[in-house]
C-alpha cells in the first residue's frame, strides 16, 4: 500500500523523471487480412495498399478476456522490468476510450488486480492521443513533487465497438486491441524529464470519429440508424487529411519549444493511425527508416495502445536507451491531437 508517509513533500528540491519500465500486452487472437476477406467485401491487397496494416489482434471476449486483463498484464510486464510492486505505486493512470464500465475507472479495477493497495487510480480519455496526454499529466505530477512512482498505461478494445460486415468496412479493417505501459519515477537527475509538450483539442470535429450510444448521439443531418448503435462512426478521409497536416505541425511546433533539431531527436515514437501518414511525416523531416518506427502491419491501429507497444517494442530492442531524446506524437478522436518530448 502506498502509505502517506511515503508520499514526496509539496516542496520537492528539484528533481527529474526518468522511465523506469514498460510492459505490453496483446490478445492470442489473431485477425488476418484474409480472415476479413471472410467477413465483408475487401482484399489483403487494398488493405496493405491503403493502410500498411497485415493483421490485428482482437481479445477472446467468448473466454471473458477484455481491457482490464490486457491492462494488468501490461502493468505487470513493466513492474518487473523496473524492478518494483504494485506496493510501489503512488498513481495509476489508464488512457482508454473503452473502459471495462462506466463505473469504476478501469485503472481501480487494474490497481486491485496487480495489488497496488490505495494508489490512486483513474482513467483518462482522449482517445488515440490518450496515452501522450497521461505522460504529460504523470510527468508534471511526479516533477511537482505530489507523486513519486506513477504507471501510465495506453489499453483499447476497439474490436467490441466494430461492425465486422461491408457496412463497416471502412473502419473495421484498421482497428486492433492492445495495452502498453510505461513506469515513471522521480530522480534526482534533473536532466530527464519533458523537454517539450503539448495537448490539444478541436471539439469542431468530434463528428469525425464517434461511438453513437442513441438516436440524439447522431450529428445533425445523419439520419438514425439502430445498426450504427455502439459501433465507431468514422470519417476516415477527413480524419486521413486532419492527421497528414497535423502531424508534421505539432512535431515542428515541440521542437521549436524545446529549440531541439528533428536530426537531434533519437527517435520519434509516433501513433500507429495509418502507414502512409506516417511515411509522409518521416519524409517531411527527412527522417531515416529506423527513427520513425512502425509496427502496424503486426497490430493494425490500437488506438490508446499504440504508442505503448511501440515504446516497449523499441526498449526491448535497445533502440530507445538512457541519455536519448525521444518524441511521442498522437492524434485522434476529439479531434485532439498532442506530443511529449522526453530527455530519458
Ligand atoms: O487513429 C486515428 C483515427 N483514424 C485514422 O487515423 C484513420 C485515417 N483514415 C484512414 O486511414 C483512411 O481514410 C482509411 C484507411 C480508413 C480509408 O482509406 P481511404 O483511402 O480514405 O478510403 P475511402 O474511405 O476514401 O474509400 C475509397 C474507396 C471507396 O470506394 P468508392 O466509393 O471509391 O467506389 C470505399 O467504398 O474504397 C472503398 N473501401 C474499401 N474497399 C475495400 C472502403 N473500405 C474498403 C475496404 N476494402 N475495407
Amino acid at each position: 500500500m502506498a502509505s502517506s508517509t511515503s508520499s514526496p513533500s509539496f516542496f520537492p528540491a528539484r528533481r527529474g523523471v526518468r522511465l523506469a519500465g514498460t510492459g505490453a500486452c496483446v490478445p492470442d487472437k489473431r485477425l488476418t487480412n484474409a480472415d476479413l476477406e471472410k467477413m465483408m467485401e475487401t482484399s489483403d491487397e487494398w488493405i496493405v495498399q491503403r493502410t500498411g496494416i497485415r493483421e490485428r489482434r482482437i481479445v477472446d471476449t467468448e473466454h471473458g478476456e477484455s481491457v482490464k486483463h490486457l491492462c494488468a498484464k501490461s502493468l505487470e510486464r513493466a513492474l518487473a522490468d523496473a524492478n518494483l510492486k504494485g506496493t510501489d505505486l503512488d498513481l495509476i493512470i489508464v488512457a482508454t476510450m473503452t473502459p471495462e464500465m462506466a463505473c469504476p475507472a478501469t485503472a481501480c479495477m487494474v490497481a486491485q488486480m496487480v495489488g497496488a493497495g490505495h494508489a490512486g487510480a483513474f482513467d483518462l480519455n482522449a482517445a488515440c492521443s490518450g496515452f501522450v496526454f497521461a505522460i504529460n499529466v504523470a510527468h508534471d505530477l511526479i516533477k511537482g513533487g505530489a507523486y513519486n512512482t506513477v504507471a501510465v498505461i495506453g489499453a483499447d478494445t476497439l474490436s467490441k465497438l466494430m461492425d465486422y460486415s461491408n457496412n463497416g468496412r471502412g473502419t473495421a479493417i484498421i482497428f486492433g486491441d492492445a495495452a502498453g505501459c510505461a513506469i515513471f519515477k522521480a530522480t534526482d537527475d534533473t536532466s530527464k524529464g519533458v523537454l517539450a509538450q503539448s495537448m490539444h483539442a478541436d471539439g469542431e470535429g468530434w463528428k469525425d470519429i464517434y461511438v453513437p450510444r442513441c438516436s440524439f448521439d447522431f450529428p445533425q443531418g445523419t439520419p438514425f440508424d439502430e445498426n450504427k448503435i455502439d459501433v465507431v462512426q468514422m470519417n476516415g478521409a477527413t480524419v486521413f487529411k486532419f492527421a497528414v497536416g497535423t502531424f508534421p505541425e505539432v512535431i515542428q511546433q515541440t521542437l521549436d519549444k524545446a529549440k531541439v533539431k528533428a536530426a537531434e531527436v533519437d527517435m520519434f515514437v509516433c501513433h500507429q493511425s495509418n502507414q502512409r501518414i506516417l511515411h509522409a511525416a518521416r519524409d517531411r523531416f527527412g527522417l531515416s527508416e529506423d527513427k520513425l518506427y512502425v509496427n502496424i502491419d503486426r497490430y493494425g491501429n490500437t488506438v490508446g495502445a499504440s504508442v505503448p507497444l511501440c515504446l516497449d517494442e523499441l526498449r526491448k530492442a535497445g533502440k530507445i536507451k538512457d541519455g536519448n531524446k525521444v518524441m511521442f506524437v498522437a492524434f485522434g478522436g476529439g479531434l485532439t491531437w498532442g506530443s511529449s518530448l522526453w530527455q530519458m
